[in-house]
């Protein structure tokens, strides 16, 4: 549902989000991936266009619809979901919510790999591109704020102030992913925003209220300049 005018406070921004995990071939039937339903990056973009903006979302094989009013462009593996976002820059703000497979097979399979090959065969991974540094470093087409995710077990806020100098975006918003929190694939999102600022614990909240609490961050972020 649009919000009335008065709260689109994206109006003529554009926004791009990447979200689901990505799928690494192995052979034609099996494929490495990291779990991730797609929720909070879907909620995200669905945020972001009601709030007025105009949204790119770059999906994995998600298990959620696509959002409605957002342009929504599919892809199943890393090299796919970097060469879609790079296509669709510049933006104002690129929010990367994806979880990327960091490896790939390096010799993926033309055909089924049967069992009757001798014995259990060894994959040769090769990492992957990483999407969220690469566009925070970009030369030309760095969008004016860029913003990340970091799925954490343990030590989270740790790991996400560190992974935010190393990726040199703008914000992470962290998480605590370990079994026991439900998180995953779950409807609710305990995070933490780390800045150059700080870092600020929100509450637990639905997916879709912290899609709508991070949306209003960045229209305060991105500002009247511009328009
Ligand atoms: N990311 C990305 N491309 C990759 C890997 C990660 O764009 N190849 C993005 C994710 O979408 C997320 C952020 O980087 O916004 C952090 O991902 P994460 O997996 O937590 O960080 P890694 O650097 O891969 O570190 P690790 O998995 O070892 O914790
Ligand atoms: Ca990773």
């Amino acid at each position: 549902e649009m919000l009335s005018p008065q709260q689109q406070i994206l109006k003529g921004r554009r926004v791009l989000v990447t979200s689901g995990p990505t799928h690494e071939p192995i052979d034609p039937v099996r494929f490495i991936a990291n779990r991730s339903s797609g929720k909070q990056g879907h909620a995200i973009a669905a945020a972001a266009r009601a709030a007025g903006a105009e949204v790119v979302l770059v999906s994995g094989p998600a298990e959620v619809a696509d959002p409605q009013g957002v342009r929504t462009l599919h892809v199943e593996s890393a090299r796919d979901m970097m060469a879609a976002v790079e296509e669709n820059l510049p933006v104002d703000c690129a929010i990367f919510a994806a979880a990327v497979a960091d490896w790939r097979v390096a010799d993926a399979s033309d055909q089924k790999i049967k069992k009757d090959a001798g014995g259990a065969p060894t994959l040769h991974l090769v990492e992957n591109p990483d999407i969220l540094a690469s566009i925070a470093r970009h030369h030309t087409l760095r969008p004016r704020l860029v913003v990340g995710f970091a799925a954490e077990t343990e030590q989270v806020v740790a790991h996400a102030k560190a992974k935010r100098e190393r990726k040199g975006c703008d914000w992470i918003v962290a998480n605590d992913v370990s079994p026991a929190t439900g998180i995953m694939g779950g409807d609710l999102n305990t995070v933490h925003l780390v800045s150059a600022a700080g870092v600020e614990d929100w509450p637990s909240a639905s997916k879709a209220e912290v899609a709508r609490r991070l949306v209003a961050r960045i229209a305060a972020a991105l500002g009247e300049a511009g328009r």
